[in-house]
């Protein structure tokens, strides 16, 4: 299998969520009791990912490396470039270059959660060959790029939002790319709106006959936070799940440990490190299970 590295890109303005965000980036914004951030990069984890890079704003880069520092606390690596000028989200292949190398690349947005088993994800990045991205039905597919299939669940076209759109299927903000995607990426031109569209990375695949597209199943939840009813109903959504199991839903001390990423000895040291809270309550429990198991 190809070695695969990440990207979350955490840039951004979030305007459509001022004045939440005149202070506090998007994805540090509390997602019922954890930061956005916590959500994507657990997903990454689980999926086996441990090299990331985060991509944020001058102004949100100490804010991020404060709260998520180098990554070794749990037996991962992450480093962080500023981007400048926000320009679209296929910038993040620019930016990224000299972090992915010669690898294969997943991206995921820093305000895309996704609940549920993630074999579709694992899946992809064992068995990627060109570009994969998920197609997920939604009510509301012109808010996001949207890809239309015919019968026989070929690819037809993909749209960034359509105000017409061909199909129920957004693509949510999670590929994986081989390394072609950085010359991709560098030789796009500007959308209308002035963008390095990802759409138009996803086109590009297509037009090299390299692109699969996965429809994500009914098991797992893609919520998106650009809102303030969306980030109001992902943090309902977090709690309703939480509340009903009694489990935590990206907690990373405890992805950590339960990957293999970090010993018990670690865990153990970094439950001394947290403060008194419910948060470390769910890691102490966690740990006597594992223990005990
Ligand atoms: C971006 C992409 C879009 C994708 C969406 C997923 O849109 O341009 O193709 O469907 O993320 O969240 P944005 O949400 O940045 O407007």
């Amino acid at each position: 299998m190809q070695k695969t590295k990440a990207i979350i890109l955490a840039g951004g303005n979030g305007t459509r969520l001022y004045p939440l965000t005149s202070i506090v980036s998007k994805q540090l914004q509390p997602v019922y009791d954890k930061p956005m951030i916590y959500y994507p990069l657990a997903t990454l984890m689980l999926s086996g990912i441990k090299d990331i890079l985060l991509i944020t704003t001058p102004h949100d880069a100490p804010h991020f490396k404060s709260l998520l520092g180098d990554g070794s606390q749990w037996g991962i690596s992450l480093s962080y470039v500023e981007q400048h000028e926000p320009k679209g989200i296929a910038e993040a292949f620019i930016y990224g270059k000299e972090f992915i190398g010669s690898d294969q690349v997943c991206l995921i947005l820093g305000d895309n959660l996704f609940y549920g088993k993630l074999d579709f994800l694992r899946n992809a990045i064992q068995n990627n060959k060109g570009a994969t991205i998920f197609g997920y039905p939604v009510q509301d597919p012109e808010r996001y790029g949207v890809v239309e299939f015919d019968a026989n669940g070929t690819v037809l076209s993909i749209e960034e939002k359509p105000s017409h759109p061909k199909s129920q299927y957004a693509i949510p903000g999670l590929y994986v790319f081989d390394n072609r995607v950085i010359s991709i990426a560098e030789h796009l031109k500007p959308s209308d709106r002035g963008e390095l569209e990802i759409t138009d990375v996803q086109k590009e695949y297509l037009s090299l006959n390299a692109l699969q597209v996965e429809k994500m199943g009914r098991g797992i939840a893609w919520l998106d936070t650009g809102t303030p009813e969306s980030l109001l109903e992902a943090g309902e959504f977090i709690h309703a799940i939480e509340k009903r199991q009694n489990l935590k839903i990206a907690c990373l001390e405890e992805i950590a440990l339960r990957m293999g990423y970090i010993d018990s000895t670690l865990f153990e040291h970094l439950l001394l490190k947290l403060p008194k809270s419910s948060y470390k309550e769910y890691c102490a429990r966690v740990f006597n299970e594992i223990q005990s198991a």
